[in-house]
């Protein structure tokens, strides 16, 4: 089907023009003025803003944790994040110790099948002995340019000093990117060990055992290691001052550091974890939520752009059964919040409305340098002729009300519940076909396909 967008106000990461756009075979065609071409459908987009659509760069989706799962899978994840205006996620595969990589990658693909918008895989690395590291050039040919390594997380995922050193050097030679959860795991043992021992279990405790120190520990500790490796780095959910500190000095050394932060480390603060009832609970993800002072520096480090992306890290698990299993011990709290539907909304909200970034600033933040360093641009991130006609008539006067209530996600609370927004979605086109129009839903499972990314372009 051709479409035709008349009369909107197309914003992509460096301009703003009032064009038309018209879209065949999945991609953007032509755009200017008074565009004189037939189409089956026409849009008028007057008073609103068309951009790219979102590009969420960290999702997990039907993650296992012990015996749960979160609790969207790809279709219900994917769903909730069109609604919101993202039309590509990334999530993750994750190696099984001793298996091929390839392996982990097809198991993976066969759940991803069922997204309804493009998505692309990060592989997760736990482990990599000499026989395995041919595997990620193969990795990349396939289209999985991303690996992600964890400091923490001793019991399941943490990769050791010999695994993210030959997995940066790697990346020298294959084009390859390594994305590192960082937090020094020895601390927060120890730390975890003493408040446990100490009777305090209550959520709060999960802030009070992983400090901003460990975070910012394992930043400096890992910025060593990829300069040693000459290799890039891009450090997922920076959530403080600490952090962005190490990650300032090395970018000023001309190193080439990367970082995200996420909304729910500009929106929440430690003082949540304290809410009554076990409210707290909603807040355990990891790193915790830190400070309210950090809110402002972490926009800082946005303004200066040491932090390039804004990703959710959605890792959704129900209040109810799922998140109480902690109810005694906030270590047995399964680890995540959910937030892919609401990102576009909220840093439109407090950061456009707000004055803190301008409209190009945040399609950058939202989707193209996201897309650029993850090997989707152009044909994700932007509008221009021969991209991938992923596109968001955005709507900057209609207000939201954030619920679970109306929410799309598939899980019973809001890190934002009753919070009043200003802009929102109002038709999303995914590859050149209106899957969220005014609310209702058009899109099918398995519509999305999996996206081969080539080697970064930043
Ligand atoms: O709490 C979180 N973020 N859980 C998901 C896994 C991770 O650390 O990214
Ligand atoms: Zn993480
Ligand atoms: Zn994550």
């Amino acid at each position: 089907m051709s479409i035709l967008i008349k009369n909107g106000t197309v914003i992509t990461n460096s301009g703003q023009t009032m064009s038309d756009i018209s879209i065949e075979h999945e991609t953007v065609k032509q755009i200017g003025t008074n565009l004189n071409v037939q189409a089956d459908k026409i849009i008028d987009a007057s008073g609103k803003y068309i951009i790219p659509g979102g590009v969420d760069v960290h999702t997990h989706l039907s993650l296992p944790v012990g015996n749960i799962k979160t609790s969207d899978d790809f279709e219900s994840g994917t769903r909730a994040a069109a609604f919101g205006g993202t039309t590509t996620i990334i999530d993750f595969a994750q190696q099984i110790k001793g298996r091929p990589l390839l392996h982990a990658l097809n198991l993976r693909m066969q759940e991803a099948r069922q997204s309804v918008i493009d998505y692309g895989l990060h592989m997760i690395i736990v482990d990599l002995p000499d026989e395995q590291e041919g595997e990620l050039d193969e990795l990349v040919k396939r289209g999985v340019i991303s690996f992600k390594l964890f400091t923490a997380y001793p019991d399941r995922l943490m990769a050791d000093d010999d695994t993210i050193m030959r997995t940066l050097r790697r990346t020298t030679r294959n084009g390859g990117l390594v994305c590192v959860h960082a937090e020094d795991s020895a601390l927060i043992e120890v730390l975890v060990r003493n408040a446990v021992r100490e009777g305090k279990k209550e959520p709060k405790y999960h802030a009070a055992t992983r400090p901003a120190r460990a975070e910012a520990d394992a930043v400096k500790r890992v910025i060593d290691l990829a300069s040693s490796a000459e290799a890039p780095v891009y450090f997922v959910h920076i959530s403080c001052l600490e952090s962005l500190d190490h990650i300032r000095a090395a970018q000023s050394a001309g190193r080439p550091v990367l970082a995200e932060t996420c909304p729910q480390y500009l929106f929440t603060s430690i003082e949540d974890l304290d809410k009554p009832d076990f409210e707290g609970a909603k807040y355990v993800f990891t790193p915790p939520p830190r400070e309210r002072w950090n809110q402002e520096q972490l926009w800082k480090g946005i303004q200066d752009r040491s932090l390039e992306v804004i990703s959710t890290d959605h890792c959704p698990f129900n209040f109810r059964r799922e998140k109480e299993l902690g109810r005694a011990d906030f270590t047995k709290i399964p680890n995540g919040a959910p937030g892919i539907e609401h990102r576009l909304q909220l840093l439109f909200h407090f950061g456009v409305l707000q004055g803190r970034i301008s409209l190009n600033r945040w399609v950058d933040l939202i989707s193209t340098t996201p897309a650029k360093i993850f090997g989707l641009y152009p044909r994700k991130g932007t509008i221009a002729i021969g991209s991938d006609a992923d596109l968001v008539i955005w709507n900057p006067g209609t207000e939201i009300t954030i619920s679970s209530s109306t929410h799309h996600m598939n899980v019973d609370y809001s890190l934002y519940e009753g919070w009043k927004l200003k802009g929102n979605a109002e038709t999303v086109l995914s590859r050149g076909t209106i899957i969220v129009d005014h609310d209702a839903w058009f899109g099918k499972s398995g519509y999305g396909k999996f996206l081969q990314r080539m080697p970064a372009t930043v």
